[in-house]
């Protein structure tokens, strides 16, 4: 299959999976692929997605952010959080298998879904879109840019400001 038969598969797959939207999005990411999250964050999370019926994510933390969530304290500049996002499992006619503990098994994995704090990053967002100082990057799982609309992200994740912007920051640094 040439390249670009390969990229449009993974399109189709990947909106279905709903992690790509239609239309082209031309938006740079300012978030860089953490490429050591493997070895240098603690996966602190692993579940099936609460808004997603069809993916397992596993989350993972840098230490900056994990310091600051065992302290209680707001997470600082430069904390970085990573989603990897996976596919579940289907028997042979595409429904969802579960295992023994009625939880989803990681199938193919879709996607790295990453979050990072900078100093001033929240200022061009308007209420709705702000998430702090916060901003969104999706990439494959060998780290490209995914032509994804992060608003889609911003606009999820903005009404958490209680926690964060984050929906699982009670989870971190326990
Ligand atoms: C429809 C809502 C929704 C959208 C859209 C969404 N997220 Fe999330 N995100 C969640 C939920 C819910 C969680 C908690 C884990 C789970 O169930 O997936 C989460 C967790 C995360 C986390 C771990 C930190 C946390 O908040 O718990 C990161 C990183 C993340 N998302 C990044 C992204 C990125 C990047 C995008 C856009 C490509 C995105 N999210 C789009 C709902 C959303």
């Amino acid at each position: 299959m040439s390249w670009k038969a390969s990229a449009f598969v993974l399109g189709v797959g990947l909106m279905g999976l709903g992690l790509m939207s239609g239309a082209a999005v031309s938006e740079e990411p300012r978030v860089s692929f953490p490429a050591n999250y493997k070895t240098a964050f603690e996966n602190y999370l692993s579940l099936d997605r609460v808004q997603n019926p069809d993916q397992i994510i596993r989350l993972f933390a840098n230490d900056i952010a994990l310091e600051a969530a065992r302290e209680g304290k707001e997470l600082p500049n430069g904390s970085i959080l990573v989603g990897e996002i996976y596919k579940a499992k289907t028997d042979a006619e595409g429904n969802i298998e579960t295992s023994a503990l009625g939880r989803r098994m990681r199938g193919k994995f879709a996607a790295v879904a990453v979050m990072e704090k900078g100093e001033g990053w929240g200022d061009k967002y308007p209420v709705g879109l702000k998430n702090g100082d916060w901003d969104f990057a999706i990439f494959s799982p060998d780290g490209k840019p995914l032509n994804k609309d992060l608003n889609t992200c911003r606009s999820c994740h903005a009404p958490m400001a209680a926690t964060q912007y984050l929906f699982s920051l009670e989870h971190m640094g326990q």
